[in-house]
């Protein structure tokens, strides 16, 4: 099983934002929902844009690119049921947000 890797502070996603983050060979995108972490794959199944940086309003972060979406809770396209990002076990400990990159569900490489 993956080990937890740290990744930010607490205090450096506050909620309703978003940042980006690398984990291992994994770049993350971390967000805050009403002060609950979600982690997804922060590479843009569209082309490769840094999803982290992009805008957060809900659970739905848009790439910043060319404004695909996912929720961040399941890694779902808003749009195609076929695109789904990788989800990671997110936690906090002592003001510390750790992930897995080993996927609990997602990958595809569809076209929305
Ligand atoms: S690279 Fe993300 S929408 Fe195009």
């Amino acid at each position: 099983m993956a080990d937890w890797i740290p990744i930010a502070r607490a205090t450096e996603c506050l909620p309703g934002q978003s940042i980006e983050r690398v984990a291992g060979d994994r770049i993350v995108a971390l967000a805050n929902v009403g002060g609950t972490f979600h982690a997804i794959d922060g590479l843009c199944p569209h082309q490769g844009g840094p999803l982290g940086t992009g805008g957060l309003c809900g659970a739905v972060l848009t790439c910043p690119w060319h404004g695909w979406q996912f929720d961040v809770a399941t890694g779902r396209h808003q749009s195609s049921a076929n695109v789904r990002q990788d989800v990671f076990e997110v936690r906090e400990r002592d003001g510390t947000v750790e992930v897995r990159v080993t996927a609990i569900s997602g990958s595809s490489t569809a076209e929305a």
